[in-house]
């Protein structure tokens, strides 16, 4: 097991993964709980992603995640992982319609939650915006390829950039996404070759996302990996059962409940040595009152 984190992992982590590897680990998260366990399992980078809509709230798509959902659950997850290098998704509406309106959510983001940058799904439309927001200082992360914000456009959950034309736009837009100041690039959901081609094309670091091993960095949702999940990427391993261990205990409980066999005698309170016989004046003085004032009515 890697050792638990004992500096604050920063952008230059990554940037030092693309000049040199290894490349880093980087896994969702989204409660301050789980995100104290990756900081103890060594797990040097964080996204909270927007995926959070499907994994935690169970909508069919990321669509329906708000700004202040994101914002109150990025700051958990600092709060859990102060050393991480920790990444938040801006969720669907809250950087589209102005430039200002993305920098002000953008700007809350940060301010709010102590986040270490922040990631917008991008196409071209959204240079602009990437080039405010890193003139200020933000490290910013451009997603592409899969972009599950517009899965209405692109027509479902599928790998992108599968033909030479779609793969030379994936490149070209890389490099635009460099150009206008990004400090990174996330790509989901491309092939190899595609990946590679970035790589080759920018110098920023790239994490992946299903786009292969080339990547300076490697993100998958955790509760694919732990086996939390009925529906899984192709590209996300499952390391894990914990579907199984946790709905034992959670049987296991329900049974001692029905069973009588919890609360056990070592899970209750008592009144303190004395309290007990004052309780219990008191309750019958309080029903010989109650009785009287029943007879006298
Ligand atoms: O929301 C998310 O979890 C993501 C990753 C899968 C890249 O954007």
């Amino acid at each position: 097991m890697a050792s638990p984190l004992s500096r604050k992992i920063t952008l230059n982590d990554l940037r030092r993964a693309r000049e040199n590897g290894p490349p880093l680990p980087m896994l969702t998260c989204y409660d301050y709980t789980t995100a104290g366990l990756m900081q103890q399992a060594g797990v040097s980078s964080l996204l909270v992603g927007d995926s959070a809509g499907n994994v935690l709230l169970g909508h069919p798509t990321t669509l329906p995640v708000t700004l202040a959902f994101m914002i109150e659950i990025t700051a958990a997850v600092r709060r859990g992982a102060p050393l991480a290098f920790l990444l938040a998704d801006m969720p669907f509406g809250s950087y589209h319609g102005s430039i200002d309106r993305g920098i002000k959510n953008i700007v809350k983001m940060l301010q709010r939650t102590g986040c270490d940058g922040v990631k917008i799904e991008v196409g071209e439309t959204n240079l602009e915006l990437v080039r405010t927001a890193a003139d200020a200082g933000v490290a910013i992360v451009a997603h592409m390829g899969l972009r599950p914000q517009s899965v209405g456009v692109l027509g479902g959950y599928r790998v992108q950039g599968k033909n030479a034309d779609d793969a030379n736009s994936v490149v070209r837009l890389a490099t635009r996404m460099q150009e206008a100041g990004a400090a990174a690039l996330l790509l989901e959901a491309v092939p190899t070759e595609v990946a590679q081609a970035v790589i080759g094309a920018v110098s920023i670091p790239v994490i992946g996302c299903g786009a292969g091993s080339a990547c300076h960095a490697q993100v998958v949702v955790t509760h694919d990996i732990l086996g939390l999940t009925p529906h899984r990427p192709r590209f996300a391993p499952q390391l894990g059962d914990l579907a199984t261990p946790t709905m034992n205990v959670l049987a296991d409980y329900a049974a001692q409940v029905q069973g009588g066999k919890f609360p056990a005698s070592e899970h209750e309170y008592h009144l303190a040595p004395g309290e007990l016989e004052k309780f219990e004046q008191g309750q019958s003085k309080r029903s010989a009152a109650a009785s009287k004032q029943s007879l006298g009515s």
